[in-house]
């Protein structure tokens, strides 16, 4: 399997299954001589972890973060690689048997046909394997460490569900949605449309079914000439990061594709002087022109699909006979990945956000070198 690396000098490799031994991220590029600690990465972990609310997937995973290697006996980081491991308590044989039994059968909007296609007789039939959300696991421990780096330039990057099941948070800006960061099961700051959207939720949940939200992240203090202006653009390594997330399946950026809609002059973005320093009067753009950071937040928003496994019956096929089939409901799931998946779009872009900062001050850096 290929493709398990991001970033490009700050980068993330991460490795594990859902039902396997456990998950681990190998974090390049971090700087030596800074305090990192078990608690700065279970923090984040916290956040995305199984069976915290009835929205969620009841599977208990302690999700508990082990710093196994990068660190001197100061408790610093030395500039070596950060080896992060978390192990899968959760794996009763009952779940691992309902899979066996119906792994001749594919289920519908999971990963296991192109996976089967790709791998053939061996590929990981249980619980989805590296398609599981449990792949996530490496990506926000990985993330938890960018952040600890991103804080020291006053960078901070939040998450929050915007929208479920057709119901809207109303508009708002980075300090009203910190000021409700967390104070529901959905990470919904909005906190009259969140009682509405889990509401909904559950009712969804109780007839079998599953339903998908849109996910907005923020980030704030990002500065102006940030990203590569052609493949490497910010804007570009972002839609990358947070298409990699399963059920994500869309992305867009500041007004998104309302922009085919608008006039020109609706747009642009006015750009005025405000102490010394340029600043816009809207933010259609979402923080980027030409994909490079022009100092103003960074908006972004994800489309994340209803949970692919449902409890009502499914049509399918049989792998072994090639024949149509029924597929009965299987197993444990979120009733919607939405509260899941924030956290892992926060750790997506804070890597994105602080491999471009390492680019950009490397290429300073030799810029000046040169000029000098
Ligand atoms: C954090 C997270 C949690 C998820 N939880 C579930 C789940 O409980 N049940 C499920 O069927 N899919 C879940 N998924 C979604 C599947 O992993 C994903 O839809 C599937 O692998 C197919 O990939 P695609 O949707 O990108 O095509 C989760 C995904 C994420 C990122």
């Amino acid at each position: 399997m290929l493709g398990n690396t991001f970033g490009r000098v700050f980068r993330i490799t991460t490795c594990g299954e859902s039902y396997g031994s456990g998950l681990a991220v190998i974090v390049d590029g971090v700087p030596a001589g800074m305090k990192l600690t078990n608690e700065m990465i279970q923090e984040e972990l916290d956040k995305r972890k199984p069976g915290q609310s009835e929205l969620d997937s009841p599977r208990k995973e302690t999700d508990i973060a082990q710093i196994f290697a990068g660190l001197g006996q100061e408790g610093l980081t030395t500039g070596a690689p950060v080896g992060i491991i978390v192990y899968n308590v959760d794996r009763q044989a009952v779940h691992v048997e309902q899979y066996r039994k119906a792994k001749h059968l594919f289920r519908p909007g999971h990963a296991e046909y192109t996976y089967f296609v790709k791998y053939g007789a061996h590929y990981d039939w249980c619980g989805a394997g590296r398609a599981s959300g449990r792949e996530t696991v490496g990506r926000v421990a990985g993330g938890a460490v960018a952040k600890q780096i991103l804080l020291r330039d006053n960078i901070e990057v939040l998450a929050y569900v915007q929208e479920s099941c057709g119901i809207r948070a109303r508009r708002m800006g980075f300090e009203e949605v910190k000021k409700n960061y967390r104070k529901n099961p959905l990470n919904c700051p909005d906190l009259e449309a969140a009682e509405k959207m889990i509401a909904k939720i559950l009712e969804i949940k109780a007839a079998g079914d599953t339903c998908g939200g849109v996910v907005e992240i923020i980030a704030r203090g990002v500065p102006a000439g940030l990203g590569e202006p052609v493949f490497d653009k910010l804007s570009a390594t972002i839609a990358h990061g947070l298409m990699s997330i399963g059920a994500v399946k869309g992305v867009e950026i500041g007004a998104g594709f309302r922009v085919a809609g608008m006039k020109g002059s609706e747009c642009n973005d006015p750009p005025y002087i405000e102490n010394e320093r340029v600043r816009f009067r809207t933010n259609n753009s979402g923080g980027f022109l030409g994909g490079i950071t022009n100092g103003e937040d960074l908006v972004i928003r994800m489309a994340v699909k209803p949970t692919p496994t449902i409890s009502l019956e499914q049509d399918s096929f049989d792998k072994t006979t090639m024949r149509e089939a029924k597929l009965a409901a299987i197993t444990r799931r979120d009733a919607t990945i939405c509260p899941r998946i924030y956290p892992v779009a926060e750790a997506m872009v804070r890597i994105a956000i602080l491999d471009a900062l390492f680019m950009w001050r490397g290429w300073e850096g030799v810029q000046k070198h040169v000029s000098a």
